[in-house]
Formats: C-alpha cells, sequence, structure tokens
C-alpha cells in the first residue's frame, strides 16, 4: 500500500512520524475523508471548505485546503483505485520536547491514504445500520474535524453491548449527531436534522447537505430543527449520512429491531436520488 506522506508518495512501510509528533501525543491535528466514485471526489468544495475552516480554527499552518483534490487524484492514482475513500490527517506536527503550547515554526505533518470502497451501483439501496443510544461527552467545538475521537470511540465501545455500528449521541436531552455521522428522523412524510450552528456544535457533514438537498428534491417535508431523543422511539426511519456509508438506514436500535427491521422506503429514494446527482457529476467530469 503506497500512502501520501508531507508531500511524497511512499509505501506504508517507509511513512515514518516521530513520535513526538502532536498528533500522536495530544491528538492536536484535523482531518478529512473523501468518498470518490470513479475517480470522482463527492462533494469536494465542501471537503476543502471545511479543512480550510479546520485549519483556521485550529491556526494550523503550512497546507493549502485547496491542494486537497491534487492530492487525492496523486494517491488514487499510485493505489489503482477509482472507488475509494481518502482520509487526510493533518497534524500541527512535531516540535522537539513536549510541551501543550506548541512552538511558533512548528511544520505540519500531512498524511493522506486511500483504501477501496464500493462502487455507485452500491447506492441503489440504503446500506443497513445498527445504532445504540449514547450520552454525548464531546466538546463544544464538534464542527472542527479533530481527530482527537475519544468522545466518539467511547459511546461505540458502549454500543457494542448491543452490536451497534454507530451511536446516536444525546445531549441535555436531544439528538446531536451520530459518533462519526449525521442522524436524520422521520415520521410520516417529515424529515428533520439536527442544525449545525450551535453551541455546542456538530459537524457541518458534505453528506447531511446532500441528503437534505436530495430528501427536498423528492418532495418530503424537510425541517433543520432540534431533534428529541423521545422522537427515536417512535420514528419510521432513521438515517444515517457520513463520506465512508453515504446514506444509511437504521435496523436496530439499542439491540431490539427497528421498525421493519430493513433499510426503509424514504432512506432508499433518498440515496437514489445521491446517486443519480454523482451520475450527472461524472458526465459531466472526462
Ligand atoms: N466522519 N459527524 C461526525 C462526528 C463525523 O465524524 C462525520 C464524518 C460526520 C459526517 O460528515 P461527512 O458527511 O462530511 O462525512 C458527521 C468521517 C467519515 C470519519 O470520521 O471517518
Amino acid at each position: 500500500m503506497n500512502v501520501w506522506l508531507n508531500g511524497h508518495i511512499l509505501p506504508l512501510e517507509k511513512a515514518h512520524i516521530s513520535p513526538l509528533d502532536r498528533g500522536f501525543l495530544f491528538g492536536d491535528g484535523i482531518y478529512e475523508v473523501v468518498r470518490f466514485f470513479d475517480r470522482t471526489g463527492m462533494a469536494m468544495d465542501a471537503h476543502m471548505q471545511r479543512l480550510e475552516r479546520s485549519l483556521q480554527l485550529t491556526q494550523i499552518k503550512g497546507f493549502n485546503a485547496r491542494e486537497l483534490p491534487a492530492l487525492c487524484e496523486q494517491l488514487l492514482q499510485a493505489e489503482n483505485l477509482r472507488d475509494a475513500c481518502v482520509y487526510l490527517q493533518i497534524t500541527r506536527g512535531a516540535a522537539a520536547m513536549r510541551a501543550h503550547l506548541p512552538p511558533d515554526n512548528i511544520r505540519p505533518t500531512v498524511f493522506a491514504m486511500a483504501h477501496a470502497y464500493g462502487a455507485l451501483d452500491t447506492l441503489t439501496t440504503a446500506a443497513p445500520i445498527s445504532l445504540s443510544i449514547q450520552p454525548d461527552l464531546r466538546w463544544h467545538r464538534c464542527d472542527i474535524k479533530s481527530t482527537s475521537l475519544m468522545g466518539s470511540i467511547l459511546p461505540m465501545l458502549d454500543g457494542r453491548a448491543h452490536h451497534a455500528d454507530e451511536a446516536i449521541l444525546i445531549r441535555d436531552g436531544f439528538v446531536s449527531e451520530g459518533s462519526s455521522s449525521n442522524i436524520f428522523v422521520v415520521r410520516g412524510n417529515k424529515v428533520a436534522t439536527a442544525p449545525i450552528n450551535t453551541d455546542p456544535s456538530i459537524l457541518h457533514g458534505t453528506m447531511r447537505t446532500l441528503a437534505i438537498d436530495a430528501a427536498k428534491q423528492l418532495g418530503f417535508d424537510v425541517s433543520i430543527r432540534p431533534i428529541e431523543e423521545s422522537e427515536l422511539a417512535t420514528a419510521d426511519e432513521i438515517w444515517v449520512s457520513s463520506s465512508g456509508r453515504v446514506l444509511a438506514s437504521c435496523v436496530s436500535l439499542n439491540g431490539k429491531v427497528f421498525s421493519t427491521g430493513k433499510p426503509a422506503k424514504m432512506a432508499c429514494a433518498v440515496i437514489n436520488c445521491m446517486r443519480l446527482a454523482v451520475e450527472n457529476l461524472l458526465v459531466k467530469t472526462p
């Protein structure tokens, strides 16, 4: 496997990072995950904007977010992948000694890798997903795509008792988001998802935006509003959106069969609509 490290493509075994890297010592870094179909990145502009925002908010300097598409393209070519997920991580870099406050002259460590993921025809139905409901333990700035992810991992570990793939996180009685995704709740024709510009915040999900657009296009009644935890039990459908999953449909909640126990009707309609949008994009991209 070839990876990208600080401007070079090299075999994974040759990619060495200092143990003094602040990503390793402090989780002092940010990341992006981009889904590719036939070498075309989904929502690439939104990923670049979010990356730029994360870099600014964390004051990590020395990487230009506009390099993202070319970096991904180089990596996909090196790995001979067309349908894939690219993971990019930028840490603040390695200093001479461990100190919480970084020195001024530090250079970031930029690392990226790609893995094969399903092709576009896998988006004809929403994948089934098992979820558990867990408390949101995270900090206030979840709009920053930080590599410090203990607050996401602990609820997922607790959800293993229910064989859950992801956790729905609850803050003060309301759904904030998934442990690595955004959440939609559906009742009848009404689709709801939580707002992003709140304090505490949630991630500005790229697939969340595409799913909202697709649901509106299909004529569903979409609202961006706080979702009470109690709405989960009575929902007809629960959707999970992320670059890795695109749109998954809940079939099990807290270890019990949810709704029909199968990927739900409206979720499948939405993912099909998202698939068509990517198909159109591919036609326009030579
Ligand atoms: N996670 N919320 C959180 C907390 C996330 O970690 C993610 C993505 C999302 C969805 O964002 P997007 O639709 O842009 O992928 C929402 C990635 C996939 C991950 O951590 O691997």
